[in-house]
């Protein structure tokens, strides 16, 4: 994720075309206004277009425009996106879904910069930068006829790989207690806390809908929690049951086996230093001496050897 970040300030100076690969929910929209809010163009429009969510038509015609009579109900010219969006960036989200005949509009807006509207004769200069999205295989929708070469080489100039929120578990503390904060604070509610048996869970789950999905969960904790602190019971039922809640001595999916592994892997990575592990962490410094405490966990090197 840091080479990510690293990259998004590189190619936000640059005009280049970005295409952003990643499953669902892991960010790669907010990753898309982060390039354009570091560009040049950040003063300009953000357009997010949801290439999945419209009929081949509409699509063409809400990204390049229409003139009047071109079609049944076109009854005035009409902009598109790619004008609206002009000096600024055009977020093309769920990219793998657009047809063969969009695509081959899209790649003359990329080569020559300009757009035609649909039903016009004229062409209309554009200097938009591209930002692209899909969670598909782009590449075996290539080799299925499905889209086109020259169209990936001219969208993936610079590509960025998201990694799925399971490869890097150790965000999961830092997303929580993030979201923890902005939905207590949004719903006026006092909850503090994420107790380490319920932050211990949220770790080990894979969360096949990334971040989208932590979020949520952590949004109807706030909603449901009768305490400040969410506790396991306040997980949605599919995360809460992935790690058994009887502490199976020995057991390498006991509660007490996760949440010993995970804090002592981050007191290493942050060199003993517990300040710095408990903010790793999300959680207060007193809760991390109360978890080493209670689970026997180590707090220095030198007594964690042997
Ligand atoms: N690094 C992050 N920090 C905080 N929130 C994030 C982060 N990445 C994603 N989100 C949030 O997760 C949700 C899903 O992100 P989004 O960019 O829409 O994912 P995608 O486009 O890959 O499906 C959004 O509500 C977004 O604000
Ligand atoms: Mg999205």
């Amino acid at each position: 994720m840091r080479d990510v970040l690293e990259m998004v300030a590189r190619v936000a100076r640059t005009r280049s075309t970005v295409l952003i690969q990643g499953e669902t929910g892991t960010g790669k929209e907010l990753i898309a206004r982060a390039i354009h809010a570091a560009s040049s163009r950040a003063v300009r429009p953000f357009v997010p277009v949801d290439c999945s969510a419209l009929a081949e038509g509409v699509l063409e015609s809400e990204l390049f425009g229409h003139v009047k009579g071109a079609f049944t109900g076109a009854v005035i010219h009409k902009r598109g996106l790619f004008e609206t969006a002009n000096d600024g960036t055009c977020f093309l989200d769920e990219i793998g879904e657009i047809s063969l005949c969009v695509q081959a509009k899209l790649l003359r807006v990329l080569q020559e910069h300009e757009i035609k509207r649909v039903g016009g004769t004229d062409s209309v200069g554009v200097d938009v930068r591209v930002v692209a999205a899909t969670n598909r295989d782009l590449g075996a929708l290539i080799d299925g006829g499905r889209f086109r070469e020259d169209l990936f080489y001219r969208l993936s100039v610079v590509t960025l790989q998201i990694p799925p929120l399971r490869d890097r578990r150790e965000d999961i503390p830092l997303l929580a207690d993030h979201f923890l904060r902005v939905y207590a604070s949004a719903n006026g509610r006092r909850v503090s806390d994420i107790a380490p048996e319920a932050m211990a869970l949220m770790v080990g789950y894979d969360w096949p809908g990334n971040i989208r999905e932590l979020e949520h969960a952590i949004e109807r904790a706030v909603a449901l929690t009768t305490s400040s602190v969410i506790r396991p019971e306040d997980l949605p039922p599919k995360c809460a049951g992935t790690v058994p809640t009887t502490d199976a001595p020995g057991s390498a999916l006991s509660l007490r086996g996760v949440v010993t592994r995970h804090v002592h892997r981050v007191l290493r990575e942050a060199r003993w230093n517990k300040k710095l592990a408990a903010q790793l962490l999300g959680i207060h410094r007193r809760t991390l001496y109360r978890l080493t405490k209670r689970y026997g966990i180590s707090l220095s090197e030198r007594d964690s050897r042997g």
